[in-house]
């Protein structure tokens, strides 16, 4: 049965859920009509779970937003994206991540000093944006002093992605490229210093001859005999910023916002701290920060009675199959009661190859966030009702007002 939405409608804007309650139970796979090329909507669990695993029929190729783009590297479909991944799975990797733990707990500690100088203000501005920042900052190796610069040109393409127009992303994903080129070339000029051209054991020379970060590692980086061009290193550079900066303020806005909604689960939290895991991932479970994503299918389907033309653009609703009701009991109700391993099935990471390489990253600074907080405003309350974040995809918060005093 067809179902009136619109993706792009300042209703469900507002509030996507109620929509995606709907069309999961009388339309799980709904046609926009009004765009450009065939646009659909995919909200039950098994069904978004099955598009993002069969990756032959729904491919990655032409991006991940409802136009077609080709950007290569990570948003693309194996053999090419099995040797992308690889490049960035050590840097990554759950155990590297465990052990930025203290680093990440210590820049938390630092934003909350500065907040604790006042009795109120915006919990967006003053951690939940910034600590991301930082932290992907840190990993990737850009200097303090031009953070600030990177967050404004990582917003602007995010802010671009819901245009119709391609070329409104340009100017900022320039500019931040020509910042990163000059990174790579600082590298380079390191190496020649030492007396190094081009080629070289990347064990060595990281650490030793350059800093040990990911700018140095994706320059030295060689998988099955190959280096990465410089437009590849770009692109992924790009995609690891992009991909991690504002989902993880969302997470933590989101967080927040819930549980000073309902103060009894923030009470909850003081009293037991050894759930704060739970409230993390129930949140990410609750309001996916990425709503959907888009996958392009390479032959047409006949799917809940509906024929998908071959190249159509079809979302993967994380946030409508996250409250399916087949796979969480009582799916719209922020509970604390849950157990972390049912919790674990949410999608809001997504699944199978592309499964986010930042998720344990992100997982951890929101932890971190929320105990630091927890353990030191313990009258922590809403002052406004905040404020959600522009793109239609996405799904968080660019105010959170509170007072602490
Ligand atoms: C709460 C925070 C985050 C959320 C909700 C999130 C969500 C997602 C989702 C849903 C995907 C799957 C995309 C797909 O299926 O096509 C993904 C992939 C990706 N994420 Fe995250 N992400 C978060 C944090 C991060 C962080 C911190 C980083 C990097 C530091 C990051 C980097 C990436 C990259 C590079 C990919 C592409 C992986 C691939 O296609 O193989 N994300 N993310």
């Amino acid at each position: 049965m067809s179902q009136r939405f619109d993706p792009f409608s300042t209703e469900a804007l507002d509030d996507p859920f109620p929509f995606y309650k709907s069309l999961r139970e009388k339309c799980p796979l709904h046609k926009h009509k009004e765009f450009s090329h065939p646009l659909y909507t995919m909200t039950r669990y098994d069904d978004v779970a099955e598009m993002l695993t069969n990756i032959e029929l729904w491919s990655s190729h032409y991006g991940q937003m409802p136009r077609y783009s080709v950007q290569g590297c990570l948003f693309s479909d194996p053999p090419e994206h099995t040797w992308y991944r690889k490049l960035i799975q050590k840097s990554f990797a759950p155990r590297h991540v465990a052990s930025m733990e203290d680093e990440i707990a210590e820049l938390v500690k630092e934003l909350v000093d500065e907040m604790e100088k006042t009795s109120s203000g915006d919990l967006h501005d003053a951690l939940a944006c910034p600590l991301p920042v930082l932290v992907i900052a840190k990993i990737l190796g850009i200097p303090t002093d031009d953070i600030d610069q990177f967050k404004a040109w990582s917003d602007a393409q995010l802010a671009a992605s819901k245009s119709p127009n391609a070329d409104d992303s340009k100017a900022p994903r320039e500019a931040m490229n020509t910042y990163l080129l000059e990174q790579l070339n600082f590298r380079r000029s390191l190496l020649k210093d030492a007396g190094i051209d081009g080629e070289g054991d990347p064990e060595k020379l990281i650490g030793s001859i350059i800093p040990d970060d990911v700018i140095s590692g994706i320059l030295l980086a060689e998988v099955d005999n190959r280096m990465l061009s410089d437009t590849e290193r770009l692109v992924m550079l790009n995609q690891l910023l992009v991909g991690g900066n504002e989902t993880t303020t969302s997470l933590i806005t989101n967080l927040f916002w819930r549980l000073l909604s309902n103060r009894e689960l923030y009470e909850q939290l003081q009293d037991d701290r050894s759930l704060y895991q739970v409230a993390v991932e129930e949140s990410l479970r609750f309001d996916a920060p990425v709503l959907g994503l888009y996958r392009t299918n390479t032959k047409e389907v006949n799917l809940h009675g509906l024929d998908v033309p071959e190249r159509s653009k079809v979302m993967a609703t994380y946030g409508a199959a996250n409250r399916d009701p087949n796979v969480f009991k009582d799916p719209d109700t922020f509970r604390l009661d849950r157990e972390l391993e049912e919790l674990r099935k949410h999608l809001s990471f997504g699944l199978g190859r592309h499964f986010c390489p930042g998720a344990q990253l992100s997982r951890l600074e929101a932890r971190l966030a929320l105990k630091e907080i927890i353990e030191r405003f313990p009258n922590l309350r809403l002052t406004e009702e905040p404020e959600r974040i522009e793109p239609f995809l996405l799904w968080g918060r660019k105010t959170l007002p509170v007072a602490w005093d």
